[in-house]
């Protein structure tokens, strides 16, 4: 693919998925930073390592300094205290994005999540204009991560692109990955696609395998030019029986559960 990104920023390049983003796009960007409170060290010429705190607006806009596009992965992976997610995912992303405003970033890919619309029944296909059914405090900081995006696309200009991650693993390993994993490969092809697709202004799109079970709609990420390729669906008879829980009726599976979400209030 030559080195047409030109220069990406990578947000919690230490972290799983970010770890496969920093491989898939070695030799993709010209130059590759990459951003995490944990210490990284580049593994080729065209790597550059930032160790800094999301929360901190300062670092993240010197990082971002000379940037084509950010994909920003940082932050809160799960359920938490709300504070946690306000600090690591709100104000995580207001950060990036106001750094990416200062600094000129043409494309800005945002990690959003399957999260965010946990609450709707499993029979239902979910499009990204359907309202926000969160289950859990972390599905609402990702509105709120969204809500950002959608602010500086429309009040700024910028250009932006909202990833709604699914279930990202090697392979599936549980009944609700059956229609929620989005495979590594996959990962990679929606992740390049939001960096390339020209003529946006605000997006967002359900990254999510090509799964025979999937609930969510996959047509937003086809107009921004991915089709996913895999499909849970080969793993079935590695993947354990479901039980006939009420969780089984949404989409969140047991994150929406009352517990989940409790332990951390
Ligand atoms: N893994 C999934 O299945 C999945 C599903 C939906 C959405 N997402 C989203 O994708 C993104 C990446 O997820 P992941 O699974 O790779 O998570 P991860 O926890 O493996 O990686 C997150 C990285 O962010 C870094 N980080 C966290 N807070 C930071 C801060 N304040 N300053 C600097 N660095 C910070 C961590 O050190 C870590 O390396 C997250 O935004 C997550 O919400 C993931």
């Amino acid at each position: 693919m030559g080195t047409s990104l030109g220069t990406v920023v990578v947000t919690g390049a230490a972290g799983r998925i970010g770890s496969v983003v920093r491989v898939g796009l070695r030799g993709e960007a010209e130059r590759l930073v990459l951003v995490d409170r944990v210490g990284l060290a580049a593994q080729s010429p065209a790597e550059e390592v930032r160790q800094l705190d999301l929360r901190d607006a300062e670092a993240v806009t010197a990082a971002l300094e000379g940037a084509d596009a950010v994909v920003h992965l940082g932050g809160v992976p799960d359920e938490a205290p709300l504070p946690e997610l306000l600090d690591g995912n709100v104000k995580g992303t207001h950060n990036v994005l106001e750094g990416a405003r200062r600094q000129g970033v043409g494309r800005v890919v945002l990690a959003s999540s399957n999260r965010l619309t946990g609450f709707y029944p499993v029979s239902t296909t979910v499009t990204p204009e359907l309202p926000p059914r969160p289950d859990g405090l972390y599905g609402v900081s990702k509105v709120a991560v969204e809500a950002l995006g959608r602010l500086y696309a429309d009040k700024f200009g910028l250009s932006v692109v909202c990833l709604r991650i699914g279930s990202f693993e090697d392979a599936p390993t549980e009944q609700r990955h059956l229609a929620t994993w989005l495979s590594p490969r996959d990962c990679l092809g929606f992740v390049r696609a939001a960096l390339t697709a020209i003529d946006i202004n605000f997006a967002t799109v359900y990254a999510v395998s090509a799964n025979t079970r999937r609930f969510w709609d996959i047509e937003a990420g086809s107009a921004l030019g991915y089709t996913p390729m895999d499909d849970a669906e080969t793993f079935t008879p590695r993947i354990p029986p479901a039980g006939d829980a009420a969780e089984h009726d949404v989409q969140g599976g047991a994150y929406a559960s009352a517990e989940y979400t409790l332990r951390h209030v």
